[in-house]
């Protein structure tokens, strides 16, 4: 086998993929929370993917990741048998688990999957395991079972109201500390806007809060700067002192207006490379 083939390849969901690729040394090194910049052809753009899940034995890691972009696309329309050019990894600074003793995961959207490596590990490290996972509906609510598999409890949360609470994950985790549920620690992955609302919240009832950030990234190796966050008000870059941070700690107002700096360039491009395919978009 070749690496960085394609083994295995799933539509998860409309949009969203699930890929398993053969990368020996990176799965043999991968620990829970570090994340591959993977470049699916010679000129394509570097995209930072968490790793879902990875085997030693198997040699290979798996990937989960939605089509939002031009580059996600075009990964997206790879197939099993197709080799992606290029898997830098694993990258980051791996989760820091231990035995906290009630630790509350809150994810929502395609990050469920990054999540999922993270809770199995705090439940492996003894702790109770109380998930919150939530989704625009309840076809995108991807890994609940994997999620449900390891998790003592789990809190579902859709904004349509097609399954669980009503309302956003963030609402979900709100209500449940105001009745009286009390974790040692919230570990939260997602959009940038729910892991600061998130963070907002667990302040108010004092649950120190760990979240893994998802800037923009180019280089993954500190060089480049664009993964730049400030946190206590000082520079970090994402990818070597991260990518999890304390969430009361960040700038999360500026996070937010770097990851939409390039917003309509992004569209611009995806909507050129769609139409150069016959697909119609109405973005
Ligand atoms: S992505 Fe280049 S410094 Fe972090």
């Amino acid at each position: 086998m070749m690496n960085f083939e394609i083994i295995n390849r799933k539509n998860l969901t409309e949009g969203i993929v699930e890929m398993d690729v053969h990368a020996p040394r990176v799965a043999c090194a991968a620990r829970p929370g570090q994340f591959v910049i993977v470049m699916a052809c010679e000129e394509c753009e570097r995209i930072p993917l968490t790793l879902v899940d990875w085997s030693c034995r198997g040699g290979w890691i798996r990937l989960v990741f939605q089509e939002v972009g031009v580059s996600t696309y075009k990964l997206g329309m790879m197939d099993v048998g197709e080799r992606l050019y290029h898997v830098a990894g694993p990258l980051g600074n791996p989760t820091h688990i231990d035995k906290f003793g009630t630790v509350a995961i809150v994810a929502g959207g395609v990050a469920i999957a990054a999540a999922y490596p993270i809770a199995r590990a705090f439940k492996e490290a003894g702790n109770t395991v109380v998930s919150f996972i939530g989704a625009r509906n309840s076809r995108l609510l991807i890994y609940r079972d994997h999620i449900a598999k390891i998790s003592d409890e789990v809190h579902i949360s859709t904004d349509d109201g097609s399954e669980g609470f009503k309302g956003f994950v963030t609402q979900l985790l709100e209500k449940r500390l105001a009745d009286g549920f009390k974790p040692d620690l919230v570990w939260v992955v997602g959009p940038a806007p729910m892991m600061r609302s998130c963070s907002v919240v667990t302040k108010r009832f004092g649950v120190k809060t760990i979240a893994s950030l998802n800037p923009i990234m180019v280089c993954g190796m500190g060089m480049c700067g664009a993964c730049r966050v400030r946190i206590k008000n000082e520079i970090r870059f994402t990818c070597v002192d991260g990518p999890e941070f304390d969430a009361w700690d960040v700038d999360w107002d500026e996070l937010l207006h770097r990851l939409s700096a390039y917003r309509e360039e992004e569209s611009y491009a995806l909507k050129l490379f769609l139409e150069s395919r016959g697909i119609k978009v109405s973005r």
